[in-house]
C-alpha cells in the first residue's frame, strides 16, 4: 500500500512544472476510437488512471503503445471493451461509450461503479444518446446502447462534463447538426474539442452553454498535446498559500484558474500571471466561503485542497459542496490532524487558526489524499499518510516530488 511521508515545511520556494490535464487525456484518449487512422498524443502524464484508460482502449481492439509520454492510438476497428471489469475500475471508462456506438452502431458496457464522493450515475449519457436515436437497455449491471445516430437537440439537465462529452463525440460521425444545451463549460471541454476540431470534426461553442457539432462522414488521424492541469497546479497553489511560498507553477493555465485565484487573492496571497505560467506568494491570511459550481465556478476538485488552507486562515471559513453528495471524506481525517471543522449536510464550517499536528491518517479519495499531504505541510512533526487504494497516483504525477521540489519534505515512503 502507498504510504507518504510529509514533515512541517519550510516556506516552499522554487518552480515545478505542471502536467497535462488528466481530465483532458481520459476523453482525448477515448475520442481516438472516432478514426482507423494514427492518433499521437504528447506530454501525456504518468497516471495510473491514463494507464486504466489505455487498457479499455485495447479492450476495444485498439492498438496503443507509449514511448515516454507520447502515446499512439490507432483503432482499425471499435468494439466493446471486452474486460467488463476494468470499467469497474475508473468511473471515466464510460467516455468509450458515445465513440464505439458512433463508430461501431452499438456498444455494451457495465454500469460503471459509483465511488466514494458519489453514486456517479450516467442517466445524462444515456437520455442524451436516446434523444440522438440510440436504443439504450439496461440489465442489471450491463448498459447496452445501439441503433443509427440522428441529429437532434439536446437539453442536459445538469451541465456533466462526461455527458457533455459523450454526446459531443457522438455527434461528430451524426450526419445532420447536433445542439447541446446546458452543455458543461469545462476547459477540458474546449481541449476536447480542439483535440477533434484536428481530426476534421466541426464543432462550434465550445466553452459555453451552447455546442453544435455538424457530423462529417469519418475523422482522420491527428497529433496533439493537451492542455495543463488546473487542479494539479491548483493543488501546488495551495500548498503554496499553506507555507507562505514564492514559488512559480510553470506551464500553469491562470485563465483556468480564476475562481480559485480570485480565492487565494481575497485570502491575502499574491498571484501573479507570469510569462512562464503562475507565480504566488505569501501566505492565505483570511477566512474564506467557496461554493462549488460548475466551471467556470469553484471547482469541486479544489475543495478538499482549499479545505487545508482555510484551516491555517484566522477565522470562520464557510464551504457549500453543490456537485457531489459525499466530497467531505477528507474531513475526519483532517479533524484528526487537530482541524476544527464541522459538516452539516452539504455545509462545512471550519474553524480557522488552530495548529495542525502530524498523525497517521488515511487517504479516501483522490483529491482528498492531495488534501491530506497539503496538511502534512502545515502541521507540526510528521504526517504518514496512507492510500490503500492508491487514489493519489491516479490524479498526481508523482506530487511528492514536486512538493520536494519546491523545499518540502515530502517522500513515498512505501509502495
Ligand atoms: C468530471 O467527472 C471529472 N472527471 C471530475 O473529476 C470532476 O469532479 C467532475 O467532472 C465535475 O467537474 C473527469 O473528467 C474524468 P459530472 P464527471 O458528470 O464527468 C451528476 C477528479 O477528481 N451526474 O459533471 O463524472 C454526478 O453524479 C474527478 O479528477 C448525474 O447525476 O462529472 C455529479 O453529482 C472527480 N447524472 C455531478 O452530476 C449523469 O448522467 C457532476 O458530474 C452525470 C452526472
Amino acid at each position: 500500500m502507498p504510504q507518504y511521508q510529509i514533515s512541517h515545511s519550510p516556506k516552499l520556494s522554487g518552480e515545478v512544472a505542471i502536467s497535462t490535464a488528466k481530465n483532458a487525456v481520459l476523453p482525448i484518449l477515448a475520442a481516438s476510437l472516432l478514426t482507423h487512422e494514427e492518433i499521437i498524443l504528447h506530454q501525456i502524464p504518468f497516471l495510473t488512471d491514463v494507464r486504466h484508460m489505455a487498457d479499455v482502449l485495447r479492450s476495444c481492439g485498439a492498438e496503443v503503445s507509449q514511448q515516454d509520454r507520447d502515446i499512439r492510438i490507432r483503432a482499425l476497428s471499435a468494439s466493446s471493451p471486452r474486460d467488463a471489469a476494468l470499467l469497474r475500475t475508473m468511473r471515466a471508462s464510460v467516455l468509450v461509450m458515445g465513440p464505439i456506438l458512433a463508430r461501431a452502431g452499438e456498444c455494451v458496457l457495465s454500469m460503471p461503479g459509483g465511488c466514494a464522493i458519489g453514486q456517479r450515475p450516467i442517466d445524462l449519457h444515456l437520455k442524451g444518446l436516446q434523444k440522438l436515436s440510440a436504443r439504450v437497455e439496461q440489465d442489471g449491471g450491463t448498459v447496452r446502447v445501439s441503433g443509427a445516430l440522428r441529429s437532434a437537440n439536446i437539453y442536459l439537465d445538469f451541465p456533466s462534463v462526461g455527458a457533455t462529452e459523450n454526446l459531443i463525440m457522438a455527434a461528430t460521425l451524426t450526419r445532420g447538426v447536433t445542439r447541446i444545451e446546458n452543455a458543461a463549460k469545462e476547459p477540458e471541454i474546449v481541449d476536447l474539442c480542439h483535440f477533434l476540431t484536428a481530426m476534421g470534426a466541426r464543432i462550434a461553442g465550445a466553452g459555453t452553454a451552447n455546442i453544435t457539432v455538424e457530423g462529417v462522414e469519418c475523422l482522420h488521424g491527428a497529433e496533439y498535446t493537451p492542455i495543463p492541469d488546473r487542479i494539479e497546479a491548483g493543488t501546488l497553489a495551495c500548498a503554496a498559500a499553506l507555507t507562505e511560498g514564492s514559488v512559480l507553477l510553470v506551464g500553469a493555465r491562470t485563465d483556468h484558474m480564476r475562481a480559485l485565484l480570485f480565492k487565494l487573492s481575497e485570502s491575502g496571497v499574491i498571484c501573479q500571471e507570469d510569462a512562464r505560467g503562475l507565480r504566488l506568494r505569501g501566505k492565505a491570511r483570511h477566512p474564506m466561503e467557496a461554493r462549488t459550481l460548475s466551471y467556470p465556478g469553484f471547482p469541486t476538485d479544489m475543495q478538499a485542497p482549499l479545505m487545508v488552507v482555510a484551516t491555517q486562515t484566522h477565522g470562520l471559513s464557510v464551504f457549500l459542496e453543490t456537485i457531489f453528495e459525499n466530497r467531505y471524506m477528507h474531513v475526519v481525517e483532517l479533524k484528526r490532524l487537530g482541524a476544527h471543522i464541522r459538516v452539516e449536510g452539504q455545509l462545512a464550517l471550519i474553524q480557522g487558526g488552530h495548529i495542525l499536528n502530524g498523525a497517521s491518517v488515511t487517504a479516501t479519495d483522490l483529491r482528498a489524499a492531495a488534501a491530506l499531504m497539503l496538511a502534512g505541510l502545515a502541521a507540526q512533526g510528521q504526517t504518514l499518510i496512507s492510500d490503500p487504494g492508491g487514489h493519489l497516483m491516479r490524479g498526481y504525477e508523482r506530487l511528492e516530488e514536486k512538493l520536494r521540489a519546491l523545499g518540502a519534505e515530502a517522500e513515498k515512503v512505501a509502495d
